[in-house]
């Protein structure tokens, strides 16, 4: 299975994914980030196809398009957002849906969107997490694959929770997309005997 990772932000899932030993095919950026050089510092193949503009005249679907181009271009079979700024549009769901994942700095179906640990921290939740699912054509919703859990903690900021979150989603997303590639196939085989969907829980 030849998996493609997107990224926006600092990279640091896309490392864990290298260190667990997952064979990254292709990295996509959607803007110049750190994860983008830690791809090319890591000698993976990768490509930039730059979103343009950030305001509501962004061409959503012509942007998806393309993506899916470059995907296709690559043999890509499953795609696995990690931190990607970018929501994708009909285009990206019609040819990959079902073979898209992506986690969420929230227990969903808590706390959707982009503010989901400061929205989290606001509510003055104690507990908070990760959540790593197929991902449906509305923002955050979508089959859940796995969840890890942390605590909230007295004195958190969004950082430092985040960064709790960040821990976790480091062992629970690699370890979600390996047991795609090795079953081959996203969801778990509808099976009675099949295991439930992963969690994991910070010591
Ligand atoms: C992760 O916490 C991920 O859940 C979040 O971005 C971070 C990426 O970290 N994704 C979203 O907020 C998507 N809505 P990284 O750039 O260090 O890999």
């Amino acid at each position: 299975m030849r998996v493609a990772v997107l990224v926006s932000g600092t990279g640091s899932l896309l490392d864990a994914f290298v260190g667990d030993g997952i064979a990254v095919a292709l990295v996509v950026a959607d803007r110049p980030c750190p994860a983008l050089d830690r791809a090319t510092a890591a000698g993976l193949n990768s490509a930039l196809v730059v979103r343009d503009r950030f305001d509501a005249g962004f061409d959503r679907e012509g942007y998806s398009a393309r993506l899916v181009e470059v995907l296709r271009d690559h043999d890509i079979d499953l795609v696995a957002m990690a931190g990607f700024g970018t929501i994708l549009g009909r285009a990206a769901h019609d040819a990959y849906g079902g073979r898209l994942v992506n986690t969420h700095p929230a227990l969903l179906p808590a706390f959707k969107g982009w503010h989901a640990v400061r929205d989290a921290l606001a509510a003055g939740v104690s507990r908070s997490g990760c959540t790593i699912h197929v991902a449906g054509l509305e923002v955050d919703t979508g089959p859940i694959l796995a969840q890890g859990e942390v605590p909230v903690l007295p004195g958190d900021d969004e950082a430092s929770l985040h960064e709790r979150i960040k821990v976790v989603e480091r062992r629970l997303y690699p370890a979600t997309v390996r047991a795609i590639i090795d079953r081959g196939s996203v969801l778990p085989v509808d099976d009675p005997t099949a295991p439930e969907p992963m969690t994991a829980q910070e010591a």
